[in-house]
């Protein structure tokens, strides 16, 4: 059973998304997504320095979302076609909450910008679990509108960027499992260098 939560320790063991495509509302409601993002916000951050925000966009303001992506794909490829701006327009209207998540890294401090992007990782990672734990799934995706210059600007302050435009909903169909990493995969014993 995936997104199990019987226990923290089975729904972190089954934690799985969803495609945001395959999603279906209600989302969240405002006091859900409070208390999803609140769970999302509690997260390593070192320097405590925050750097990482939560852009919400209502269902109010998907028209205005979908006009933002289409207006940005016509800079990005000009060649684009019908099939690319239908593409960019079901973006826009998936089913759910939309969350955007940004890195808004504090510049030229003693913390590394590395340390200060992982905690922005860990914090979409956070707001996934937290969907979960609230009896919805997640999504996390990117694609080349979070690189476009014109979505940035529309979400972010000059040097922050996109992270990921992460939606929560519920599974339209049943979820399947994806392949995980083996433990000798990503496990290994440290060797000490040899003096
Ligand atoms: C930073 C980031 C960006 C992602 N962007 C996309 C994307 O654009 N399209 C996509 O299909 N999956 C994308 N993914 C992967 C999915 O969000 C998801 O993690 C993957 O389907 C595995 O699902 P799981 O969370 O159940 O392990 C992205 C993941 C991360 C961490």
């Amino acid at each position: 059973m995936l997104n199990d939560c019987t226990s923290a320790r089975s729904l972190l063991e089954t934690r799985r998304s969803g495609r945001p495509a395959e999603m279906t509302g209600p989302g969240p409601t405002p006091d859900e997504l409070n208390a999803m993002l609140a769970i999302a916000a509690r997260t390593p951050d070192h320097g405590k320095l925050c750097p990482w925000r939560f852009v919400t966009v209502s269902s109010l303001q998907r028209d205005a979302f979908a006009d933002l992506l289409l207006r940005a794909l016509a800079e990005a490829n000009p060649h684009a076609n019908d099939a690319h701006r239908e593409k960019e327009a079901a973006f826009a209207y998936y089913p759910g909450q939309l969350v955007v998540l940004v890195s808004a890294p504090v510049p030229d401090h003693k913390i590394p910008l590395w340390e200060q992007e992982l905690s922005c990782g860990a914090a979409g990672m956070n707001l996934l679990h937290a969907a979960s734990a609230l009896g919805f799934v997640g999504g996390w995706l990117t694609g080349w509108r979070a690189y476009s210059e014109r979505v940035r600007a529309a979400f972010c302050a000059p040097g922050e960027r996109i992270a990921g435009f992460i939606f929560i909903g519920h599974p339209a169909r049943e979820l399947e499992e994806r392949p995980r990493p083996s433990l000798t995969q990503v496990v290994r014993s440290w060797q000490a260098p040899i003096a």
